[in-house]
C-alpha cells in the first residue's frame, strides 16, 4: 500500500522545535516509520492562479513530507472562518461561538478542493488516502468529484457532537453529506460515533446498519479508533530530559515545594478559566497548601486573530494575576504561568518533574497530554493524574482522578487528594494507566485504521441513490448530491 497522510498542520520532526499539536506530534513517529507521504500546509499562502499547486517535499524518515502554500484568498475564510469560527466551536459544543459566513464556507470548500487538486501527484494505483480532521471533512467528495477511486479513510481527532449542535453549523447538511464519500470515518469514542450515525440516520435519513452508512456514495463504515502514543519511547525521552537546562532549573527552583502541571494550547475548550479556579480555591480551602504545592501552567498561544481566542487569552492572564496576588507571597509565584512551546523532549521532562498533571477540559476528542503525563512518569515514585471525564482519554486512564471541570469545589478538593496521595495508591492506578497506554499505542492505531481501511473499501455506486438506502422518504426527497459548482457528481 502506498499510503498518502493529509493534515493541515504537519511537523518536520526536528525534535528540538516546539510541538504543541497533538495531531502532528502523534502522527510524526508512525509517517517516519511506515513510508507514507504526509501532505499539509506549509503554513504560508501564494497568491495568484496557480496552475499547479506547489508543493516542497522533503524526506522524512522511511516516508516524506509536502507541504503545500494554501492560496492566499482563501485561507483566512478557511482557517481563522469556517474550520476554527465555525466546525471548531461546534466540534466542541460552543454552538454559542459560531461564526461564519458563506463566503467562510466557500473558502472552506474552495481549500478542500484545491488540495484534492494537489493530492493527484501523489496518486498511485495501489494508494490508499487518509484524512485528518476537521479542516477537510470534504476532501474525500472533492478527491472522488476527480475521478479517485482509491479507498478514502478520514479520522476525526476532535468530539462528534449531538445532532442538535451540529445542526447549528452553517451548511451542516451539505458537508456530512461530503463526508459520506469516504469508505471508512475513524472516530475517537463511542459516543462521538453514534453521535454522526444518528445524525446520519434521523437528519439525513438514510439507512444505518452495524456502524455503516447507506448513502448515494455507497458504504461508509464509521469506527472508534482511540488514538494513543508510544509509551515507551516518551518514557526514555523523559528519563534523558532530566539534564535537559529549562528541566533542572525548574527543579532547582521548587525547594521541595510539590508541582502540578498543565499544558494546552490556550483554547476555550481547555478548561483553564476553571482550572486556575480551582487552584485558587484549593490554597483557599487549605491554606497548608499555600507555599507548599504550586502550578506550572504552559498555554502555547493558538489561532490569536480570532476574537474568541484573543479574549479567552486576556481573562485567562488577569485571573493568573488576580489569584498570584492573593495568594502569592514576596518569596513564592503560586501559578507560573508561560505562553510559549516546548519540544517534546522538553514536555517530557517537565511532566517528570510534577508530582499531579492536570488535564481538565471542558470538551477534548482524547488529550495526548495526558497520555503523556502518564508516560513520563518515574515508575517508582510516579505522579497523579487529575483528569476531565470530558476529555475521550478518560475512557482509558480510568484509573486517573477523574473530575467535572465545571464543579470548581469538586476539582479543588481533587487537587488536594492527589498532591498527598500515598506511593502504593500513587503506583497502582499509574500501573493501570501504563498497562492500557501498552495496549493502544500510536502504532497499534495505525495499524487498526489502516486495516479497517482496506477492509471497508466498497465499490462506489455511482448512480442516484437505491430505494434501500433511504429510511425516510421525507428525508429523501430533502437528500441531493452534494452541489458546489461543477466539481461535484
Ligand atoms: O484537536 C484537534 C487538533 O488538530 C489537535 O490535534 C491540534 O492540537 C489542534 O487541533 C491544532 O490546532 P491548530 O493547528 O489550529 O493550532
Amino acid at each position: 500500500m502506498n499510503l498518502v497522510v493529509v493534515s493541515n498542520r504537519v511537523s518536520r520532526g526536528k525534535p528540538n522545535e516546539p510541538m504543541t499539536g497533538g495531531l502532528a506530534a502523534a502522527l510524526l513517529p508512525i509517517v517516519e516509520k511506515s513510508g507514507a507521504i504526509w501532505v499539509g500546509s506549509s503554513g504560508r499562502v501564494r497568491d495568484g492562479n496557480q496552475k499547479e499547486p506547489f508543493a516542497e517535499i522533503e524526506a522524512l524518515g522511511t516516508g516524506a513530507l509536502a507541504m503545500l502554500d494554501l492560496p492566499a484568498a482563501h485561507y483566512g475564510g478557511y482557517y481563522e472562518g469556517f474550520a476554527n469560527s465555525a466546525l471548531w466551536p461546534a466540534l466542541h459544543s460552543r454552538a454559542d461561538l459560531i461564526r461564519a459566513s458563506q463566503e467562510d464556507y466557500a473558502s472552506y470548500r474552495e481549500v478542500n478542493a484545491f488540495m484534492a487538486r494537489a493530492l493527484l501527484r501523489f496518486q498511485k494505483p495501489q494508494s490508499a488516502f487518509w484524512i485528518q480532521d476537521y479542516h477537510f471533512l470534504a476532501l474525500g467528495a472533492e478527491l472522488r468529484a476527480l475521478g479517485v477511486r482509491q479507498p478514502i479513510g478520514f479520522f476525526l481527532h476532535t468530539p462528534w457532537p449531538t445532532r442538535a449542535v451540529i445542526g447549528g453549523v452553517p451548511n451542516h447538511r451539505e458537508l456530512i453529506e461530503a463526508m459520506l464519500a469516504y469508505d471508512l470515518i475513524g472516530f475517537q469514542t463511542e459516543e462521538d460515533c453514534e453521535n454522526f450515525l444518528s445524525y446520519a440516520e434521523q437528519d439525513l435519513g438514510l439507512v444505518v446498519r452495524d456502524g455503516v452508512v447507506h448513502s448515494h456514495h455507497g458504504r461508509t463504515r464509521a469506527s472508534v479508533f482511540p488514538i494513543g502514543i508510544d509509551p515507551q519511547q516518551f518514557a526514555q525521552l523523559a528519563a534523558k530530559a532530566a539534564t535537559h537546562p529549562d528541566v533542572s532549573r525548574l527543579r532547582r527552583s521548587l525547594n521541595g515545594e510539590k508541582l502540578a502541571i498543565g499544558v494546552d494550547r490556550l483554547d476555550y475548550s481547555k478548561g483553564l478559566i476553571n482550572r486556575i479556579k480551582a487552584f485558587d480555591r484549593m490554597w483557599t480551602l487549605y491554606p497548608s497548601l499555600a507555599r507548599s504545592v504550586s502550578l506550572l501552567q504552559i498555554a502555547t498561544p493558538s489561532r490569536g486573530a480570532i476574537e474568541a481566542y484573543g479574549n479567552l487569552q486576556s481573562d485567562v492572564a488577569k485571573l493568573v494575576s488576580d489569584v498570584n496576588g492573593l495568594h502569592g507571597e514576596v518569596d513564592w509565584t503560586p501559578i507560573r504561568y508561560l505562553n510559549k512551546g516546548y519540544s517534546q523532549a522538553v514536555l517530557a521532562g517537565l511532566y517528570r518533574t510534577a508530582q499531579v498533571g492536570v488535564v481538565t477540559p471542558l470538551q477534548d476528542g482524547m488529550n495526548l497530554v495526558a497520555k503523556e503525563y502518564v508516560a513520563a512518569q518515574n515508575p517508582v515514585d510516579p505522579g497523579v493524574l487529575v483528569l476531565s471525564k470530558f476529555a475521550g482519554a478518560a475512557n482509558e486512564l480510568d484509573t486517573a482522578l477523574i473530575v467535572n471541570p465545571h464543579d470548581i469545589d469538586g476539582m479543588a478538593r481533587t487537587i488536594a487528594v492527589a498532591v498527598s496521595m500515598p506511593l502504593p495508591e500513587r503506583r497502582m492506578r499509574w500501573e493501570a494507566m501504563m498497562a492500557k497506554l501498552r495496549k493502544g499505542t500510536i502504532q497499534q492505531w495505525f495499524a487498526d485504521f489502516t486495516d479497517a481501511l482496506w477492509d471497508s473499501r466498497v465499490d462506489r455506486i455511482e448512480t442516484c441513490p437505491s430505494e434501500d438506502v433511504i429510511a425516510d422518504p421525507l428525508a429523501a426527497r430533502q437528500l441531493r448530491p452534494v452541489t458546489n459548482g461543477a466539481r461535484f457528481h
